[in-house]
């Protein structure tokens, strides 16, 4: 592998808790190749939105160490850009300004956060909804909102936990599509967390496969399906057996 520009060394966290200490991920190594779009799979509360956490520097590990670019990551920092599960949109302020307002926050010049905002609304497609509020668009337009918001920092990866978890399955594999779309034409490192074997598969070019809680890496699957991909490989063999092996992994 090319020298990872994220990287997981021995990851251990465990949560304080009235029952005692509850130990979330234990042990967990990997690295993130720059440009590669890595999934993060396992089962409902092994541990995955921790290992997120932890990657973005927004909870800090009590072993191990998360590294960008070879230095130990001291915080959250800009380079890394983080999506949560719900979008999180300020109701009052328009889809425009939602996706400023972090840039206001650091004090960016305004004429080049507007260029950012605007950029980062087209990339989503979502430009002619600029001026609209929050209560006026749907679910996955919300999430493509969020999604604009972590890229109009420009970071170098983007972190997403289980954005589209709350939709239904016909509006998820459209934005998975859209998703596909955007890392494409922005080749930022992508790093997702979904308990969607399927979705895993379709996205990814490698995909991490978690054990039950606490979670450890009990399986790495690299996805060699061609891409651009189209929603015709859902049907084909190599995509079912790829799938199969990742089930495989999670027991
Ligand atoms: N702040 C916290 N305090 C105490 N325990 C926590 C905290 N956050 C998470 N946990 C516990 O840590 C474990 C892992 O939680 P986590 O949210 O990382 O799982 P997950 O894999 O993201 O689950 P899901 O698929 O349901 O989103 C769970 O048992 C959860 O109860
Ligand atoms: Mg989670």
């Amino acid at each position: 592998m090319t020298k990872p520009i994220l990287e997981a060394i021995r990851l251990s966290k465990q949560y304080i808790t009235r029952q005692g200490p509850l130990p979330a991920i234990e042990d967990v190594s990997f690295g993130v190749a720059p440009g590669e779009f890595l999934c993060i799979v396992g089962p409902s509360g092994c541990g995955k939105t921790t290992l997120l956490r932890l990657l973005s520097g927004l909870l800090q590990p009590d072993r191990g160490l998360v590294c960008l670019h070879g230095q130990p990551l001291p915080g959250p920092c800009r380079e890394i850009g983080f999506v949560f599960q719900n979008a999180n949109l300020m109701p009052w302020r328009t889809v425009f300004d939602n996706v400023l307002l972090p840039l206001q926050v650091q004090r960016m010049p305004g004429i080049e956060a507007e260029r950012r905002a605007t950029h980062a609304l087209k990339l989503v497609g979502l430009l002619e909804f600029a001026r609209s509020y929050p209560r006026e668009l749907s679910g996955g337009m919300a999430q493509r909102v969020a999604i604009a918001r972590a890229l109009a920092h420009e970071p170098e990866i983007l972190l997403l936990d289980e954005p589209f978890g709350a939709l239904d399955a016909l509006t998820r594999e459209r934005l998975n599509q859209e998703l596909l779309r955007v890392w494409e034409a922005s080749r930022k490192t992508v790093v997702i967390v979904t308990h969607d074997i399927r979705e895993a598969v379709f996205l990814a070019d490698r995909v991490l496969v978690l054990s039950q809680r606490p979670g450890r890496v009990s399986g790495v699957v690299p996805i060699t399906l061609p891409r651009p991909r189209s929603l015709s490989l859902f049907y084909s063999e190599a995509f079912g057996a790829l799938a199969y092996e990742v089930r495989q992994a999670i027991r």
